[in-house]
């Protein structure tokens, strides 16, 4: 919890948690990490595309590692354990084996990625994607809204961005992939349970939408002549938001809209609006994206405006290994709390990492199910209970 305090306070943030992508920030909080590793008995350095990435040999250097870890960025005035949870009793687990000089059958290697929210850059998990070698480096070129390329960002971050693919691991290298993360829903909380077993994550499609129409002079432009952006964003909002309620599992957010040019007595030009799609079946996303993009064409069909749509990424339901899921259900039970499962709404670097091995999760329960948010909070019990369940599954993993 102290760890999770220390990281909060690299924000950019005053008095709040923002704490992008290859920030400053970022940068401090990397420092931390690779300490606290090092200081856990780990050989611990900044990779390619900066994940913090610490090792712990097994019995027998250079065995295949079982790999642990989440994520270092946030998003905007974001809570203090999305993500950092993860990262901290990964570390914990392995300071735990390292005091009692414990060396298992295997590694462990514990990461902290980079970027998992994609706030910066809108596309997300670029570290666990580099390292299941899914990242196309056509990626790179994509810019933050200052027009800085991520290319770039590591450049300025002090990495290479030419060696990125000998971030990628091997298949086999890799025995699985274990996440523990705040839930960030209510369900474990209602049932009164401080930890649960995810079943799988729901896929999701991010798109970022463009719409042109002319600026004008809100006093002269008569209502009728006007090729106003925001108002046709305003009916892409509420069509975005029919298409999330039309099924009961899927989701549909715009999360974030820019007008511009921006100012009381001008008519808004031009709209750029990100949406987030999200569902337990890919088949039922796909059909909601292509229902969205129909509708917003035809908003600005019907109201003159250009429309550009860009398909920022989608990444498919991912699967927990059932061989994995009985592991952490045996460690749950073992700690004495009853077993669990649910499935995950929101997104994580095992969507990516399901490429390189399989993979599993651990849920910590969350106040009021609260995430995204500054309000979010856990209790130290909580955390104690996650951290000794994980280190459980670990002590007993078999590959
Ligand atoms: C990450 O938290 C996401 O689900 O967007
Ligand atoms: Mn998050
Ligand atoms: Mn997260």
């Amino acid at each position: 919890m102290q760890r999770c305090e220390a990281l909060a306070r690299h924000s950019e943030l005053p008095g709040g948690l923002t704490r992008v992508y290859l920030s400053p920030e970022n940068r401090a909080a990397n420092d931390l990490v690779l300490g606290w590793m090092r200081e856990a008995g780990m050989d611990a350095k900044l990779d390619a595309i900066g994940n913090c990435a610490g090792r712990y040999e097994g019995n027998r250097p250079g065995s295949p590692c079982l790999m642990l870890g989440s994520h270092l960025d946030t998003v905007r005035n974001a809570g203090k354990y999305d993500g950092m949870l993860g990262v901290v009793s990964a570390i914990e687990c392995v300071a735990s084996l390292s005091s009692r000089k414990i060396r298992l059958p295997f590694a462990l290697e514990v990461v902290g990625f980079g970027d998992e929210e994609g706030v910066r850059f809108g596309t997300t998990m670029l570290g666990s994607r580099a390292l299941a070698g899914s990242l196309d480096s056509s990626v790179l070129k994509t810019k933050d809204a200052k027009g800085t390329s991520i290319e770039h960002a590591l450049r300025e971050f002090g990495l290479q961005p030419e060696q990125i693919p000998a971030v990628k691991r091997k298949r086999g290298e890799v025995l699985a992939y274990a996440e523990l993360h705040i839930e960030q829903g209510p369900v474990l909380e209602a049932e009164g349970l401080p930890v649960g077993v995810v079943t799988a994550i729901n896929g999701f499609s991010r798109l970022r939408v463009t719409l042109s129409g002319m600026a004008g002079h809100a006093g002269t432009v008569p209502m009728g002549l006007r090729r106003d952006a925001l108002a046709a964003a305003a009916e892409c909002v509420l069509a975005v938001e029919r298409v999330g309620r039309s099924e009961p599992e899927l989701v549909a957010t715009v999360g974030r809209l820019d007008a511009l040019p921006g100012a009381i007595n001008v008519i808004p030009g031009e709209v750029m609006f990100t949406v987030d799609v999200r569902a337990p079946d890919d088949g039922l996303r796909e059909d909601a994206v292509s229902q969205i993009c129909a509708r917003i064409a035809d908003i600005g069909h019907t109201r003159n405006l250009d429309v550009q749509i860009e398909h920022l990424q989608s990444l498919g339901v991912a699967a927990c290994a059932p061989r994995l899921i009985e592991q952490m259900e045996r460690a749950v039970a073992a700690k004495g709390f009853r077993v669990r499962r649910l499935p995950s709404g929101a997104g994580h670097d095992g969507m990516a990492l399901k490429d390189l091995a399989d993979i599993c999760m651990l849920f910590v329960r969350c106040k009021d199910g609260i995430s995204h948010n500054p309000a979010e909070s856990i209790t130290e019990a909580d955390a104690g209970a996650g951290a000794a369940v994980l280190l459980e599954f670990i002590e007993k993993f078999r590959p």
